[in-house]
């Protein structure tokens, strides 16, 4: 069995240079009205910070395009009073000792038409579908894919200018740039659909356009996810080489990190291949690239099935250590028993597992 010490390593990753392996997973919150993010917001990430968590990444924000989203209490990282809201946010997380990213969120075609901070914008997606078999829009024009890539490249910008240790660009989940990922989603025949390779070409072009805006040093992760919500058994890759298909372009474009999201971490990815490697263990084998895995990690429910209407358990982390031990993956992220538990890095470096609450769904409204 390893020892907890394994989750409390330092970790480098260009000039970023973190305490440990414990990573917030991004959660959105809808609790930044006017997309603006107050006071509040920054006391709930840095009393993460200051319990211990190595590297936070934000709730998804919204890159500056009018269709990224569908809740205006969801915040922007674009507009005076958002970024002024965020430099705040960053204060209370670096007073606290922390490191922190914004994850930039664009929904795509998941964003209800007439909803969010502009109404009027159209929901735009690769090929108009929301599902496989469901036509609700046009495909995206040149113009279209141009106009979302820049909002991300500006967006990065604004977290480079203002102090952030980092971005990740969220591709997972069965948002756009999972569209585009997705064939379920993208059926378009020009030079952004077909191949998988071909299906990677609008993240890497976003990943090109946020190093362009925020220079070499300033660390990109690429959160993807083989499950959608739109289909959670869908895959993106059935095998090894098929995964290595879709990684290696991306690591071309510039991808530092990848955060791979499963929903329960210790499932090996590609069981026919007589591996217990997960989506995480396997990027990093592919990519050379370090790895963050997250999925249940810590509780005995997955997110999906549980997070608003059921509670979960806490349950021992024994398996994970001996993945991370073992140089699976690099980092760790935390998503509810982080809600549960502000001082979950605290507790368990601590050895006090018996401390640790449940996770309750009230939680996310009652928890700050
Ligand atoms: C999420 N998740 C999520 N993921 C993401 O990439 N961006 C987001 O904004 C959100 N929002 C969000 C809100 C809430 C309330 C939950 C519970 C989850 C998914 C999250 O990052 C994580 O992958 C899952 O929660 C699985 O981790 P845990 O909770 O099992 O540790």
């Amino acid at each position: 069995m390893s020892s907890i010490d394994t989750l409390f390593r330092p970790f480098r990753l260009k000039s970023l240079s973190l305490a440990n392996r414990i990573v917030m997973a991004p959660m959105t919150r809808s609790k930044s009205p006017g997309q603006v993010p107050g006071e509040d917001v920054a006391a709930y990430y840095g009393r993460r910070a200051a319990a211990g968590v190595g590297l936070i990444l934000t709730e998804g924000t919204s890159p500056e395009h009018r269709s990224a989203s569908n809740d205006a209490n969801v915040p922007a990282f674009f507009g005076e009073a958002s970024l002024k809201g965020w430099a705040d946010v960053l204060n209370s997380v670096k007073a606290a000792g922390g490191h922190i990213m914004p994850q930039l969120w664009h929904q795509g075609i998941v964003r209800h038409q007439g909803k969010g901070p502009y109404p009027d914008a159209p929901s735009i997606s690769p090929s108009g579908l929301a599902r496989p078999d469901k036509i609700v829009g046009e495909p995206m024009t040149q113009r279209d894919i141009d106009d979302v890539i820049a909002g991300f490249a500006k967006s990065a910008g604004f977290a480079k200018a203002i102090g952030f240790d980092g971005v990740e660009i969220h591709g997972a989940h069965g948002y756009i740039i999972d569209q585009f990922f997705w064939e379920g989603t993208n059926r378009r025949e020009d030079a952004y659909g077909g191949s998988i390779e071909n299906r990677t070409r609008f993240a890497r072009e976003i990943v090109a356009a946020v190093r362009q805006t925020t220079g070499p040093e300033f660390p990109i992760l690429l959160r993807f996810s083989q499950w959608k919500q739109q289909d959670f058994v869908a895959r993106l890759a059935t095998n090894p080489s098929e995964l290595e298909r879709f990684l290696g372009p991306l690591t071309d474009a510039g991808v530092d990190m990848f955060h791979c999201s499963t929903r329960r971490f210790w499932e090996p990815e590609f069981p026919d291949s007589g591996s217990d490697l997960n989506l995480a263990g396997w990027t990093k084998k592919i990519s050379g690239l370090p790895t963050i895995t997250v999925g249940s990690v810590g509780l005995n429910e997955d997110f999906i099935t549980a997070y608003r209407t059921k509670g979960a358990q806490t349950a021992g982390i024994d398996r994970l250590l001996d993945m991370l031990a073992r140089g699976d993956f690099d980092l760790v992220a935390i998503g509810r028993a982080l809600i549960a538990n502000p001082d979950w890095p605290e507790k368990v470096g601590a050895g006090h597992f018996d401390r640790l609450v449940a996770y309750e769904p009230e939680a996310l409204e009652t928890l700050i």
